[in-house]
């Protein structure tokens, strides 16, 4: 009896065939990027964080601001966490730079300054999963590794007309065999590079185009009309309201900076002082009444995955800045020295008059 995934398989595909149109398709449309001119591991990890959740042409700049300034592990081992994050500041997920940085470390101090070479280690370092364990062995030394990413899922789904949720551990093993399966014999280097490319540009979420698919007189969705709705995921994600109120106290040259030390978003990353309330009833009485004149109240959303941040900034001229119980006191003009995350650096670059 053939498993389902063997079914689809063997109906659809002869052998090798949906690897081949793949590759040929990549050849003649890939994108000139320059993690893929390398076989670099490091460079190639650098790049594939950054690209987790973030698309090429945003993930760019980073690269190649780390790659500038980290070169190689042992550069970035031996920088200081907050220079990390502040060449990190506006991509998000800061939890992932603090893991990169302490992934270099380990390399340096454990593993001698040496990039792991197989699968099975790549994946035990920190903040590195399948997928990335999978696009770093399979990139920087050609291992036999499906990728299985947002791109890898939608184009299965869609082709093979996968109906299994991608967002359940049963329907994750079904995409995980097939992508096994229709894996080329060599070169999983190239293949790897050119099925994300497929669908990052051809079999994209939205208006797919499927007129000059070089898959479509074998696609289930183009059969079937499903594109649209392929792949399928069960869960709504769940957003949790929050409501920060923002303290932006300055005496004209100098301002209130806090760390953010809890284990929680954007740790160690730099805020003005924070007051997080359940709801939006928030009123800054103790400053109020101090002789702090509040200059203007400006209102501010952020949408992260799981959360939505309804931000309050309260912006207070104070005479002196040390009467209000905040120890950590920078110069306002110094405040671009601290990796901040993105709502505080929009209200900076709007509101903050800066004086260099
Ligand atoms: N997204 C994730 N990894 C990528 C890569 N190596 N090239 C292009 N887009 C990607």
């Amino acid at each position: 009896m053939k498993t389902r995934v063997e079914f689809f398989i063997f109906v659809y595909m002869k052998d090798g065939e949906f690897a081949v149109e793949l590759m040929k398709w990549y050849h003649g449309n890939k994108r000139d990027l320059p993690w893929r001119k390398t076989s670099d591991p490091y460079s190639i990890w650098i790049s594939e964080i950054i690209l987790q959740q973030t698309k090429v042409d945003q993930g760019m700049p980073y690269y190649f601001k780390f790659i500038d300034n980290f070169p190689n592990v042992f550069e970035l081992a031996f920088a200081s966490e907050q220079k990390v994050l502040k060449l990190w500041q506006g991509l998000g997920y800061y939890s992932r730079a603090r893991n990169l940085h302490y992934t270099a470390k380990y390399i340096v101090e454990v593993l001698n300054g040496k990039f792991p070479k197989t699968y099975d280690e790549i994946i035990k370092l920190k903040g590195v999963g399948k997928y990335t364990a999978a696009a770093i062995s399979s990139f920087a030394f050609n291992e036999k590794k499906a990728v299985v990413d947002g791109n890898v899922y939608r184009l299965l789904s869609r082709y093979f007309g996968i109906l299994e949720p991608i967002d359940t551990s049963a329907g994750q093993k079904v995409f995980n065999h097939l992508a096994d399966s229709v894996l080329p014999l060599k070169n999983v280097n190239i293949y790897n590079q050119a099925i994300m490319e497929f669908g990052s540009l051809q079999c994209k979420p939205k208006n797919p185009i499927c007129g000059s698919c070089p898959l479509n007189f074998k696609c289930y969705s183009q059969k079937n009309n499903t594109a649209k709705n392929l792949p399928i995921k069960s869960k709504k994600i769940k957003i949790r309201e929050r409501f920060f109120n923002y303290l932006v106290i300055t005496d004209g040259k100098y301002m209130c900076l806090e760390k953010r030390i809890s284990k929680d978003i954007w740790q160690n990353m730099y805020q003005f002082p924070m007051v997080e309330k359940e709801n939006n009833t928030f009123y800054p009485d103790s400053l109020i009444k101090n002789e702090a004149v509040l200059i203007k109240k400006t209102y501010s959303k952020h949408l992260l995955t799981h959360q939505r941040i309804n931000a309050v900034f309260w912006h207070f001229e104070v005479q002196d800045i040390y009467n209000y119980g905040y120890t950590n006191i920078v110069k306002v003009d110094h405040i671009e020295d601290y990796p901040v995350p993105k709502i505080v650096e929009n209200y900076i670059n709007e509101y903050l008059v800066i004086e260099v």
